[in-house]
């Protein structure tokens, strides 16, 4: 099994990211963290309880860090509305969180283990950026940091950013000047990850709470790309998963060691990933940028994950 911890804002796909990562039976969850991004941190880290109840998952979720390092935290309510994570309905949580910080966690855990640690950050860097600041010393111990953010050819957020990254870009910077070996899954291949009407009902059609929820959260999820993105033809861009899916099985995907930074300061590009795809700079890469999926392939391995969960 691959030893991760995973720090999330869920968020939809965050959510559907969860579900794959414990379906799969492949990955040894030593925590979860939660990022303020989609919604505020006390809603992420409520919904990420959520689905722990929804599976009756036994590891234990940490609180992160409230806002961005620098920044007013900014939302993506329109995206994933008022509770994070619209649509199906889930009770308030009853699990309890853990009292450590995120930053702590993190810490305890990667100090303790044995093996490396790969980081899956699905959600804005604060949490991860804070660790790596703060126990430099404990970098060696991390595998590989895969993750959702970012983009080469197009923003989301803006015409050139991605949401996970304009939140907070000083946080991403640090992230990826890190040296830690990263993979990227950003929009060049999230928006190639699409999830379409006749794949949800698939899901409604497996019969248990998780393809249901997934069914549903797909229906909320999908309201806005058809409306927003109609160039992804009635697709929803199921971003979070990849970086999972990844780890699982990375021959699905096509991808290139590239030089990549973070705009911080840019008048107009805040928070853009500057991919030197060309290798222009010729710099030593420090990122596999991720441009390309087996979408079939894709949406296949998370029905099989979501099947066997309750
Ligand atoms: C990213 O932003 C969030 O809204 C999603 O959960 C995903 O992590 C896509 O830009
Ligand atoms: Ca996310």
């Amino acid at each position: 099994k691959i030893p991760v911890l995973i720090d999330c804002d869920p968020g939809h796909d965050d959510a559907v990211m969860l579900l794959l990562a414990f379906g799969s039976g492949l990955f040894d969850i030593k925590a979860i963290t939660s990022s303020a991004g989609n919604q505020t941190q006390e809603k992420t880290l409520k919904n990420t309880m959520r689905i722990m109840e929804l599976i009756g998952a036994d590891v234990p979720v940490y609180r992160g860090s409230d806002k961005p390092l620098f920044r007013k935290l900014i939302i993506a309510d329109n995206v994933h509305g008022e509770m994070g994570m619209d649509g199906p309905v889930l009770p308030e949580p009853t699990l309890q969180h853990h009292p450590l910080s995120a930053l702590e966690a993190m810490a305890q855990i990667l100090a303790e283990s044995d093996e490396k640690i790969t980081i899956v950050p699905t959600g804005p860097l604060t949490n991860v950026a804070t660790f790596l600041l703060a126990y430099p010393h404990l970098k060696p111990k991390i595998e590989r940091i895969s993750l959702m953010g970012g983009g080469a050819f197009r923003g989301n957020i803006t015409p050139t950013a991605e949401f996970n990254i304009y939140v907070d870009p000083e946080a991403a910077a640090i992230v990826f000047k890190s040296g830690v070996p990263i993979t990227m899954c950003g929009l060049d291949v999230t928006h190639k990850a699409l999830v379409f009407q006749e794949d949800i009902e698939r899901f409604r059609a497996i019969g248990n709470r998780s393809g249901k929820v997934v069914a549903e959260l797909m229906d909320f999820f999908s309201i806005y790309y058809r409306r927003e993105r109609p160039e992804l033809e009635g697709g929803a861009a199921l971003h979070d998963p990849c970086a999972i899916a990844w780890l699982i099985d990375p021959s699905m995907f096509t991808s290139k060691p590239c030089y990549v930074d973070v705009e911080v300061a840019g008048t107009l590009t805040a928070g853009t990933t500057i991919v030197d795809f060309f290798d222009v700079l010729k710099q030593t890469p420090n990122v596999d940028f991720v441009y390309d999926i087996d979408r079939e392939k894709y949406i296949q391995m998370i029905y099989d994950a979501v099947k066997v969960l309750p």
